[in-house]
């Protein structure tokens, strides 16, 4: 039987390019949208473009965790089993901090958040597969721009965007290499989680992002040099599809490769503050609470 995949953010940029990717070779796709219109055109795209039938949408504004729950709680009862989960919707914001209706920093709430709450949330479906994945798309900004501070993750005092879009992706990596040591603690070897960056890529990234005169100016003229959303997309579509992926769970990868993460912030206190913390947030929208992890 084929198996499913769910792809967040696959209404554009690298995540429908890997849709199609995937949906080429015969998986049973299951695009995520957060406007209905939008992700219905690139539903009829993908099946257009990969002439496979397979494809359905979902929808959900991944600023809104209730959202994510009302989301989840249809695929839960829409499908018996998920394969691959790839959290890929993510964004940089502008320069001035805004928070979600339900009071999140954004950055942090769709890139760190967001993913958070829906792998707690299917990972029941995941666990029903024989080699289940989670790829995580995060960025090198989490090198080049994270500056955590543990006593204001949501950045309410120094917030700026670059720092607080490295810190986020910072986070996911942490949480994706935690969530990785606990399913292995549970003896849960079919199941492995990967954090990867999929490169300079010229998708509509950061293109609303008010980052100032000067880097709006840097960005623009930078964006002809970067890859194709195709080229952004393959070590997705890799990390999904490889039978034998090396290195082990919970590796960030680069172009095919476990890369180096940065190691400068990090310290496993921190990694479990920042993986409490997120259980903690999501919790005040609803319960998550299900009967692992
Ligand atoms: N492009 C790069 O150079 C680069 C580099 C490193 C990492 N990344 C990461 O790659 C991932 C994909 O980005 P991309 O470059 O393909 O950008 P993109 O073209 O802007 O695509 C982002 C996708 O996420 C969706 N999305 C954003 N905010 C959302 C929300 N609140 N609720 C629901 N969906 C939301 C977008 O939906 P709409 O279509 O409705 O806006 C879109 O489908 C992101 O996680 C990004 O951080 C990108």
């Amino acid at each position: 039987m084929a198996k499913t995949v769910l792809i967040t953010g696959a209404t554009s940029g690298i995540g429908k390019a890997a849709a199609l990717q995937l949906a080429k070779q015969g998986y049973q796709v299951i695009i995520h949208g957060r406007n209905a219109k939008k992700t219905e055109a690139a539903r009829q795209e993908i099946i257009t473009a990969s002439g496979h039938e397979h494809v359905s949408a979902t929808t959900a504004d991944l600023y809104s965790l209730s959202d994510v729950r009302r989301m989840c709680a249809e695929i839960q009862a829409q499908v018996s089993g998920l394969d691959i989960l790839i959290n890929n919707a993510g964004g940089l914001m502008g320069k001035e901090r805004e928070i979600t209706q339900e009071g999140f920093e954004k950055t942090f709430a769709v890139n760190v958040l967001a993913p958070f709450l829906i792998t707690q949330l299917l990972m029941g479906l995941l666990i029903k597969s024989d080699d289940a994945r989670i790829i995580n798309v995060a960025s090198n900004s989490h090198q080049l721009n994270a500056k955590p501070a543990f006593d204001d993750v949501q950045l309410k005092k120094q917030y700026n965007p670059l720092r607080s879009y490295g810190n986020a992706k910072l986070f996911l990596i942490w949480n994706t290499q935690h969530l990785a040591a606990l399913l292995e603690k549970d003896g849960i070897t079919n199941v492995r989680a990967y954090t990867m960056h999929p490169g300079a890529v010229a998708t509509s990234f950061g293109v609303g992002s008010d980052l100032g005169p000067v880097l709006n100016f840097v960005s623009k003229l930078a964006r002809f040099f970067f890859r194709s959303p195709e080229a952004g997309a393959d070590t997705i579509v890799y990390l999904a599809t490889e039978k034998n992926v090396p290195g082990k769970s919970g590796d960030y990868f680069v172009d095919r490769k476990p890369a180096k993460k940065s190691t400068r912030y990090f310290t496993p206190q921190r990694e479990q503050l920042i993986w409490n913390y997120c259980l903690g947030q999501i919790d005040t929208i609803g319960s998550h609470r299900q009967s692992f992890l």
